[in-house]
């Protein structure tokens, strides 16, 4: 059971459910103290002796009669700049007066069952008031005549503390706030490795570590969307943590714009870690009366690994953060026709591709890229959302009648923020691109991105793209974002407010997409950006899965999905099997490789069923239908990274295990195969050790306990000759020899 108590004597505010504590006080000055964030711990008045303030040399201090009140030292909540401490600070106001000297002091709280939404900005919500507590601590600036709201929830059912912040100025100055990150927290040491998802298009979320040192060590996106370079996403594990035991905890900004993900090391080995919109180029008006409200940052505590850590984000994120009819709901099989035909379609070709995909079982067609205006590459026509009739004759409205009529659902792209200099809509509001004054304007594929920070433009694209869908028959949308935003202006913001921009841009993005779910609530959406750009928890709050990269290579994916699956659940990871040679390396892999790569997500398919062989054909039809038997488990399961792909040469292994623990999915991928190989031994997880599980490669029986410690083994890797288990019963099991190869097995309680 969650509780949030306060102790009044020490003024002490401790958070916890039954498996982690998070506790904070007011200190002597008034300001927040940290005092742990943790494995659950026995309650008491009060944890003071672990703030262990103390007199040091070559420090400020703040009372003239205590040599141990310095913040240089203290661990903070919320630390501001200037008054003692040093390090690098979670906001900043400047005043009238030029300075941005403040001090927030401890004045009320309040503690209630529930949790409040975010106005216009993606957050964890609860369903029942009574499944988590909130406590708000308000801190005032007397001299500023100014108020921060510190928020956090804590649930009974994750293992998390969610926390934002909400600035508040009842004074008669303007302030302007310069940095406002959602959360701050002081670790009491600093042995701790740093685990980030970075990479580049095509390469997304690859998982780095690095240990700690003194200064500061940070990941940031500044390209008006979370990005492929840096994930909003952090992880402190100590050196000895491993996947399956050690302390982690995780920080996940629900955000999708700049942001910064930042920890610093102090001269006492402190570790502050900061998560927040980047303050790079952030400056935010407050006249008297306003109050600004920063995104959610997520903070997990697990000691049972980076797997613990995962799992708690992965049903936090599906149960809490995903909303509407598709929360917890398999997601269908789709296929896309991009990599099929890219720009080069029509009605013939769709309907073709349709049937085919009907015949394999897919249930929904997505038409992607190139319905609109006359778009016929990627140089024109992006804000023109009305059907080509040069193409689809009956438009995309009459093509979607026309693939419902086969049995499938129908899915449509979009990429609703930007817009091509060749297009209606720019000729008709030149001045709706993004551009500065005097400036030349730099384009990314071609394109220019629409100012969302203006309601009239975000309403302008919403009445298109509404009656777009309201005269079609969809149920699926993607929604791409292809450039990064450069000589960021808001023409209406004025001089003064060019630093609250980008934060704008994404609230108009996040409005467009509630006008949409609002007015659709049973439309699933796909985000997208150039395939893994934007995939972040806040998108997620709007659509429950994202497209993972545009490396559909099955080798390639599993890079990605593996650190995809660090902060995001499985259900959420669009993956598709798609035709070889790959197009994004030319890599030859197998079919089932392929699918065995992808089952692992939002699965689909991504080719041209025209240019398959019979035999792909009757392939593709036994894997969508094994698929659908499982897809339950492969998209909700407990997932459990088994072999890390960015450790083992490339092999990597992986499963699920269904919440009854009856049914397990288990892939090994072997990247290279090595000549004379060892037999590899894959100790499993999750299962029910009494039981007694049937394997379907060969019917085989073995007890759980046996599976997760003595261990599975796959098949023996090819040795010189083709001899290989002759019982292997299903085509996914155990078929391919060589290079890029991958056995799945399931197993089923007996
Ligand atoms: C980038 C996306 O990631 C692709 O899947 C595809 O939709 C193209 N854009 C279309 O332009």
């Amino acid at each position: 059971m969650q509780t949030i108590s306060f102790y009044p004597e020490s003024r002490e505010f401790h958070l916890s459910n039954d498996r982690i504590s998070y506790f904070i006080n007011v200190m002597k000055n008034g300001q927040i103290g940290h005092l742990y964030f943790g494995k659950k711990i026995r309650e008491r008045d009060s944890f003071a002796h672990f703030m262990q303030l103390k007199t040091c040399s070559h420090t400020s201090y703040l009372y003239d009669d205590d040599l141990t009140m310095s913040l240089d030292i203290a661990r903070q909540e919320y630390p501001g700049y200037g008054t003692t401490d040093y390090r690098y600070p979670a906001f900043r106001i400047e005043q009238e007066n030029g300075s941005s000297i403040s001090n927030f002091i401890y004045q009320s709280h309040h503690i209630f069952s529930g949790k409040k939404k975010l106005e216009g900005l993606p957050a964890v919500y609860a369903e029942k008031d009574d499944e988590c507590t909130t406590l708000e601590i308000t801190l005032e600036d007397s001299l500023m005549q100014a108020s921060l709201i510190l928020s956090y929830t804590v649930f009974d059912r994750y293992d998390a503390v969610m926390r934002s912040v909400r600035f508040v100025n009842h004074g008669n100055q303007q302030l302007k706030l310069t940095n406002a990150q959602s959360m701050a927290v002081d670790l009491f040491d600093s042995d701790f490795e740093m685990l980030q998802l970075d990479g580049a298009w095509s390469r997304e979320r690859h998982v780095h570590t690095r240990k700690l040192v003194s200064g500061i060590q940070s990941v940031d996106s500044m390209r008006g969307h979370s990005s492929a370079e840096h994930n909003p996403f952090i992880a402190l594990k100590r050196p000895e943590t491993t996947e399956f035991q050690g302390d982690a905890y995780g920080f996940a900004l629900v955000y999708s714009g700049n942001f910064l993900a930042q920890v610093e090391v102090s001269r006492f080995e402190h570790a502050r870690v900061l998560l927040g919109i980047n303050p790079l180029e952030f400056a935010w008006t407050l006249n008297p009366g306003d109050s600004f409200q920063t995104p959610e940052a997520v903070l997990v505590f697990s000691d049972s690994g980076l797997n613990g850590m995962s799992q708690i984000f992965h049903s936090l994120f599906n149960e809490r953060l995903v909303r509407g009819p598709w929360r917890g709901k398999d997601r269908p099989v789709l296929i896309n026709n991009w990599e099929g035909t890219y720009f080069n379609f029509n009605d013939e070709k769709i309907l073709s591709i349709a049937e085919k995909a009907k015949e394999f079982g897919v249930e929904l067609f997505v038409l992607d890229d190139g319905w609109f205006g006359r778009r016929d590459d990627a140089s024109s026509s992006l804000g023109d959302w009305y059907s080509d009739k040069n193409k689809l004759v009956d438009g995309v409205e009459g093509l979607s009648r026309k693939i419902t009529s086969i049995g499938l659902k129908f899915g449509l792209w979009f990429e609703p923020e930007m817009v091509n200099r060749d297009s209606e809509l720019f000729r008709a509001h030149p001045d709706w691109a993004i551009a500065t004054p005097g400036r030349s304007m730099s384009h990314g594929r071609n394109q220019y991105c629409l100012d969302f920070s203006r309601d009239e433009v975000v309403d302008c694209i919403y009445e298109m793209m509404e009656k777009v869908l309201r005269n079609s028959d969809i149920s699926y949308v993607k929604w791409d974002m292809n450039r990064d935003i450069t000589e960021a202006y808001g023409a209406k913001l004025g001089s003064g407010r060019q630093g609250e921009f980008f934060h704008r841009y994404m609230l108009g993005v996040y409005r467009l997409y509630e006008k949409l779910i609002t007015a659709f609530p049973d439309i699933l959406f796909e985000s997208c950006a150039s395939g893994g750009a934007r995939f972040d928890a806040g998108m997620l709050y709007y659509a429950p899965q994202a497209w993972a990269s545009d490396d559909t290579d099955a080798v390639e994916r599993l890079k990605i999905q593996y650190g995809s699956s660090m902060a995001y659940p499985v259900s959420s990871i669009g993956a598709h099997v798609s035709a070889v040679p790959n197009h994004q390396l030319n890599r030859i892999t197998s079919l089932s490789t392929r699918a065995n790569t992808a089952f692992f997500g939002a699965f689909g398919y991504e080719l041209d069923p025209d240019k398959l062989s019979e035999e792909e054909k009757a392939e593709i039809k036994e894997q969508v239908a094994f698929f659908k038997k499982y897809r339950h488990v492969f998209q909700y399961g407990t997932f459990y990274r088994l072999i890390s792909p960015f450790e083992h040469n490339g092999n990597t292994s992986w499963m699920a295990v269904s919440e009854d623990r009856k049914t397990a999915v288990f892939a090994y991928y072997k990247v290279l195969a090595t000549p004379n190989p060892k037999a590899n031994k894959v100790r499993l997880k999750g299962l029910d050790p009494e039981a007694v599980y049937v394997c379907s490669r060969a019917g085989e029986e073995y007890y759980g306990d046996e599976l997760m410690n003595m261990g599975f083994l796959p098949d023996l890797e090819y040795t010189g000759s083709r001899v290989r288990n002759p019982a292997v019963k299903f085509k996914n099991s155990g078929t391919d020899i060589g290079d890029f190869t991958s056995q799945l097995y399931v197993l089923e309680r007996k």
